[in-house]
């Protein structure tokens, strides 16, 4: 069995609120191989920014690891969580995981960078914070003298955020400029900089274009997967729209409800849908066409809501909104059914008709 670079196995993450525990993400497993892009998508609250949290252990203090496994390069990167289940954010071995092999883009953060330092100057904080991992690139030829020299150290991350702009395409002269003299989408290309800044083997993007015009949003995307191939970085693309994602991964997690629906590469997911929720997802899409048809304009949109995740509904977290749905659906929580390779599916309809079942 080959190992994946990131293996996330029945992932749970739970959170204490007054009223319980919310279930955000209950039971969810996939890998990222090197190189490649793995989509994430889902409607609001599904467990999306739960699960790229887990992965770096950013979590908020209420947060719980109720269970699972996050094998990272085949290390479980669960076993420095705290004995109650919350997480160390300052765990040494998590630190030196984080940014460094992982990191990642959160969701929101053109807004969170600080308005009263120069951009650049927030990135070299952020490289400088990893001296080791700077002083390992190779073109810098630091010596081991010069990596505790901090003039030494600050020229080359200087050196190296230059090279970043040219990378994310903004012209260097805004280096020394502050965050309310960029626009939106040069806020986020310097975020996707911080995020290159170390060539970490793995990169998280939550929502990385939400907040940008569409064109914007369109180039970007783009360069971020140019960027992703030139340097075989591997990556997981977070997003609640379904084109977004599919426009540059190799393979596709469809999550409702902290659960998810279906995984499968991009092209059958697009093709050949098995779950009802990837269906209306897709149908938001108006190129599909086929014998799919009928079917697809029954699901024009989905009606209603993802649920609350404290007490969610039992059997199939689909079934009340869900067009096929039999008794079974709330009864029973459906078992992953893989349908062709790599394509799985979590729905009892897919499963019976795989099985060659009438539904
Ligand atoms: N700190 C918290 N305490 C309690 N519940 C939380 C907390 N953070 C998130 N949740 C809940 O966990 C669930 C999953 O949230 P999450 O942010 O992971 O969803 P998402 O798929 O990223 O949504 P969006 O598309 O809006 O970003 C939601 O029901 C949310 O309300
Ligand atoms: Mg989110």
């Amino acid at each position: 069995m080959t190992m994946h670079l990131l293996e996330v196995k029945d992932l749970r993450i739970y959170f204490k609120v007054r009223e319980g525990w919310v279930e955000a993400v209950d039971g969810v497993s996939f890998f990222v191989d090197e190189g490649e892009t793995l989509g994430i998508v889902g409607e609001s609250g599904c467990g999306k920014t739960t699960t790229a949290y887990a992965i770096t252990q950013l979590l908020p203090k209420n947060a719980y690891v109720k269970g699972g496994e996050i094998l990272f390069k085949g290390r479980d990167l669960l076993q420095y969580i705290n004995r109650d289940g919350t997480i160390n954010l300052f765990h040494p071995e998590i630190r030196k995981v984080r940014w460094r092999d992982i990191s990642i883009i959160f969701q929101g953060a053109m807004d969170a960078l600080n308005p009263v330092y120069k951009v650049g100057r927030q990135i070299e904080e952020a490289i400088l914070a990893h001296p080791d991992a700077l002083g390992k690139m190779a073109y810098l030829e630091l010596s081991e003298n010069q990596k505790h020299t901090s003039k030494a150290m600050q020229e080359a991350a200087r050196r190296r955020v230059e090279e970043l702009y040219d990378i994310v395409g903004i012209a260097k002269d805004r280096i020394d400029k502050y965050p309310h003299e960029y626009s939106g989408g040069m806020k986020q290309r310097a975020l996707i900089a911080m995020a290159l800044a170390l060539n970490p083997p793995l990169m998280i993007a939550d929502e990385p274009t939400t907040a940008l015009d569409v064109i914007t949003q369109y180039k970007i995307l783009g360069e971020i997967k140019n960027i992703q191939k030139e340097y075989r970085m591997a990556m997981i693309m977070i997003s609640h729209d379904i084109s977004t994602v599919a426009e540059i991964s190799d393979r596709m997690a469809v999550m409702y409800a902290g659960r998810l629906a279906e995984t499968g590469n991009t092209l059958d997911l697009f093709m050949d849908p098995r779950h009802p929720y990837t269906m209306g997802l897709l149908n938001s899409i108006p190129t599909i066409k086929g014998d799919k048809e009928t079917l697809l304009a029954r699901l024009q949109s989905i009606p209603g809501s993802p649920p609350p995740l404290v007490n969610p509904p039992g059997g199939c977290r689909f079934h009340p909104r869900c067009p096929f749905a039999k008794s079974v659906c709330s009864r029973e929580t459906p078992e992953a059914t893989v349908v062709g390779p790599n394509h799985v599916v979590w729905c009892h309809k897919a499963a019976a008709e795989s099985a060659g079942d009438e539904w």
